[in-house]
């Protein structure tokens, strides 16, 4: 279905029109298009063109009347972007189109000069550098609104005994607060790989123009300076092909995602009848249209689900970049949208966690029952049996015949007689009952890393001052 006909002037694309006799086929012009989603990289768009038009006239290849039109005409433009007043046409395909067109309908002939010693290929390579540099920055402040909501957590429920899990199998007893502050730890490194990242992408490839560079004298360090990249990147078919900075965001991104699916997962969990440890407060849960008794943890379960877009969107740019020549090759016009969806979903999902999690409440009673369940302090009597010393494997076996006991009658370690704990060890004595309880337990665990409410609230210190 092909839409050819001959060209005329007020048809033709007037940005390469010079060497086409027919103008392009109606489809194609909306199948290559991306105005549609790279429209929002505007304003690192315009601020490319000015730092780039200052450039030049610095270099005495553009006029100071030139320049002085251009950037207000830039400024007119942004106004009328950000208005909601922009005409987007498909037709001129891109935002650097879009924008550059506009200009020169404003200002002339000094809007024609602009594109001069740069291509759109440094120009997109250029603004999707700025517009993720500054993401980043909103991701990591939404990072640390949710760090700060677990802390409040951790916090409040620094004593609060629950079961710790190995297999979902309940192994010893822990604090709720250390095991929220384990979720803290994962983001802490979450938001050190972003930081990393932006750090690595904040290179100006301004300059490289097409993928050779230009004829003319330019400035890169002057660019660069004005858009506050660290230096210019220092060869210029890397700068405009590889998208590598992108493909890094999007891991950064797959593998908080991975963390918070997790931490969903949990939530989910502990949210249900069968565990009841926590109350998920009713503003961050839906209920069933056919069963009135039901409130679904829909907050934590879609932010399960969006890891899987999120893994696919990082997939994706791989597989976008595998195998591409040097150097820029349009297949990198698809790196956009699962960038951008990106950007979205990993804002959404840390806006509501960071809404949701301080708001969580635990049950105590539930936990604490749960962890009495199970023989979670079976260690720490082996333990004190090495510390009376029993070898640790004998101990071990010591313990294992206890806990059958304990299985045949129905009791908790902690609910045995002395008398019946002596049949396994005469090294059990009645101090052994400290060690039993649960809050004995969680007590002993007292070192760098380890559950015990006191180094809790040192863990949570030293979040604070950091
Ligand atoms: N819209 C293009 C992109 O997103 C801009 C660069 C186009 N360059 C080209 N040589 N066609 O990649």
């Amino acid at each position: 279905m092909s839409d050819k006909k001959q060209k005329t002037d007020a048809d033709t694309n007037s940005a390469w029109g010079g060497r086409f006799t027919e103008q392009t086929d109606a489809f194609v012009e909306a199948f290559t298009a991306s105005v549609q989603f790279d429209q929002r990289m505007y304003k690192q768009d315009i601020a490319g063109s000015r730092a780039h038009a200052k450039m030049l006239n610095k270099i005495a290849v553009l006029s100071g009347d030139d320049l002085t039109a251009i950037l207000a005409g830039l400024d007119k433009v942004e106004e009328e972007i950000r208005a909601g007043e922009f005409n987007w046409s498909i037709a001129r395909e891109d935002v650097h189109m879009n924008i550059e067109a506009r200009l020169t309908e404003l200002i002339g002939d000094a809007g024609k000069r602009l594109h001069t010693g740069r291509s759109r290929n440094d120009q997109v390579a250029t603004d999707i550098r700025l517009y993720l540099r500054e993401q980043i920055e909103f991701i990591i402040n939404e990072i640390t609104r949710l760090q700060h909501g677990i802390l409040t957590v951790a916090e409040r429920e620094a004593e609060t005994i629950m079961p710790g899990f190995t297999h979902l199998q309940v192994a010893q007893p822990v604090t709720f607060g250390h095991h929220v502050m384990a979720w803290y730890e994962m983001l802490k490194r979450d938001a050190e790989r972003f930081s990393d990242c932006q750090k690595r992408m904040n290179m100006s490839p301004l300059g490289a123009a097409a993928l050779a560079g230009t004829s003319y004298p330019i400035d890169r360090e002057f660019t660069a300076r004005e858009l506050g990249f660290t230096a210019p990147t220092q060869n210029s078919l890397d700068s405009v092909s590889d998208r590598d900075f992108a493909i890094e965001f999007c891991s950064a991104a797959a593998i908080l995602l991975v963390h918070m699916s997790r931490m969903s997962e949990e939530l989910v969990i502990w949210a249900s009848a069968q565990f009841d440890f926590i109350e998920l407060p009713d503003r961050f849960c839906t209920g069933s249209s056919i069963m009135p008794q039901k409130k679904n943890p829909d907050v934590p379960e879609l932010v399960r689900g969006k890891t899987g877009r999120v893994n696919g969107n990082l997939v994706s740019l791989l597989t976008l970049m595998k195998s591409q020549p040097l150097a820029y090759n349009k297949d990198n016009q698809e790196d956009k949208e699962p960038l951008f969806d990106t950007v979205d979903t990993v804002l959404g999902c840390l806006r509501a966690f960071a809404d949701m999690v301080p708001a969580i409440t635990c049950k105590h009673d539930n936990m604490y029952k749960a962890a009495k369940q199970g023989f979670s302090t079976a260690t720490d009597l082996a333990d004190y049996l090495v510390r009376k010393n029993l070898p640790f494997r004998d101990a071990h076996e010591v313990v294992g015949k206890a806990v059958a006991m304990g299985v045949s009658t129905g009791n908790d370690l902690s609910e045995l007689t002395l008398t019946q704990l002596q049949q396994f060890s005469d090294k059990i004595e009645a101090d052994v009952f400290d060690v039993l309880t649960l809050e004995g337990s969680v007590e002993s665990r007292n070192h760098v890393g380890g559950t015990a409410p006191e180094q809790v609230r040192k863990a949570i210190a030293l979040a604070r001052k950091t």
